[in-house]
């Protein structure tokens, strides 16, 4: 594929940030998922929430055809013209890339010449979700620059579509949504298949989310994200042989998916009742929080992990160790890994009064086991995307 795109190796001129006059600032915020994982593209419940830790953009015209971004982590840049625009060799780059692709699809030349700074507080990589921060945040920038008539829903779908033809990995709706729509305070109950949603409080007193980054990424995340997502696709066409009702593997009740356990390949029938069991415990899962029973949400926790590791198969050793270990103290009432997988980050529902001694003991643990340091992440479950300037 030819790249169209130039890069630059350091901060260009015009960027020298001091004098950088932005016309618009965007803020957009990493995502948390507390349960529901790997469903959103079954049709599925997932309940995210957005957090405090973002990515922010600042956006100014520059009256030409032609954009230049500059990333202020990785100190690099790079630009492209508008009548260019298709995907790069560089990842990075394609998520904005992306973005304006698909804005242009929408709306025919309203996107004009741009120069954007990025600067992210948002850990890469580590199961945050800050590439659909990215996306989001790049999309509402260029709407608020452009003053272009698009909905948030058309901003979340957009983003959606770039990732999956700019970046290559066929993900599900639930980042984009939770990033765009979150709300401080509250957790997301999304319907992935209509896009139907509830906020949910998030008071977990007298317990508190705790953020663990493995600080390990395995590069496997893209393909076997992929892989799984196929997978789940020919379970659903073998029952739909019998049961053409089903529009989404979400639908078939567990005792109707147990019924192919012997007709399809084992790791297939794997996934399909991994989805089917984790979307029940999903609901299930909003329920106890509404009603506080936040043992029973802790123990739906444990058993997503479960499922994620023997039948969905997407943790990894650190991600096992962080969890077990964790079963070893009732002051955490439930752990997991959170996002796609193969690294990034475990959620853990611990005890307020013993916070600091479990990160103390599992940081400790870790380090002698793997000899990585994990890194606890502070979160507040925040607003979604906004205009901040
Ligand atoms: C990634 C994808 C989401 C979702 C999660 C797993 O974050 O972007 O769409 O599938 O993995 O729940």
């Amino acid at each position: 594929m030819k790249n169209t795109t130039q890069s630059h190796n350091r901060q260009i001129n015009f960027l020298g940030t001091e004098e950088f006059k932005s016309e618009v600032v965007i803020e957009a915020p990493g995502r948390i998922n507390l349960i529901g994982e790997h469903i959103d593209y079954n049709g599925g419940h997932v309940l995210p929430a957005a957090i405090d830790k973002k990515i922010k953009l600042s956006f100014r015209k520059n009256n030409s055809s032609i954009c230049t971004i500059y990333s202020k982590n990785y100190d690099t840049s790079f630009s492209f013209r508008l009548d260019e625009v298709k995907p790069s060799d560089e990842e990075w780059q394609n998520y904005i890339l992306g973005v304006v692709h698909f804005i242009e699809e929408l709306k025919p030349n309203s996107v004009k010449g741009f120069e954007c700074i990025i600067e992210s507080m948002l850990p890469m990589g580590s199961g945050l979700s800050s590439s659909a921060a990215l996306e989001c945040g790049m999309a509402t920038g260029i709407k608020e620059l452009f003053d272009i008539n698009l909905s948030k829903e058309q901003i979340i779908t957009l983003s959606r579509d770039a990732e999956h033809n700019y970046v290559g990995t066929k993900c599900g709706i639930m980042d984009q949504f939770a990033v765009v729509r979150g709300a401080k305070n509250h957790l997301i109950l999304l319907n992935c298949q209509n896009l139907n949603y509830e906020l949910v409080k998030s008071d977990f007193d007298p317990y508190q989310l705790v953020l663990l980054n493995s600080n390990v990424s395995h590069n496997l995340a893209s393909s076997e994200y992929n892989t799984r997502r196929q997978e789940c696709e020919d379970a659903l066409k073998v029952v739909n042989q019998k049961y053409p009702q089903y529009e989404y593997l979400v639908d078939v009740p567990e005792d109707i998916m147990v019924g192919f356990k012997e007709e399809l390949p084992e790791k297939t029938y794997n996934r399909a009742i991994y989805v089917v069991q984790e979307n029940k415990r999903t609901l299930m899962a909003a329920n106890a929080l509404e009603d506080e029973l936040f043992d029973l949400f802790g123990s739906l926790l444990y058993k997503s992990h479960e499922g994620l590791t023997t039948l969905y198969e997407v943790s990894c050793n650190e991600l096992d160790f962080m969890v077990d270990y964790s079963k070893n103290y009732d002051y955490v009432l439930g752990s997991r890994m959170m996002g796609g997988g193969f690294g990034g980050c475990t959620i853990n529902l611990v005890d307020q009064d013993h916070v600091a001694e479990y990160i103390a003991g599992i940081s400790k643990a870790y380090k002698e086991k793997f000899n990585t340091e994990l890194t606890p992440i502070e979160v507040n479950i925040s607003n979604g995307v906004s205009k901040i300037n």
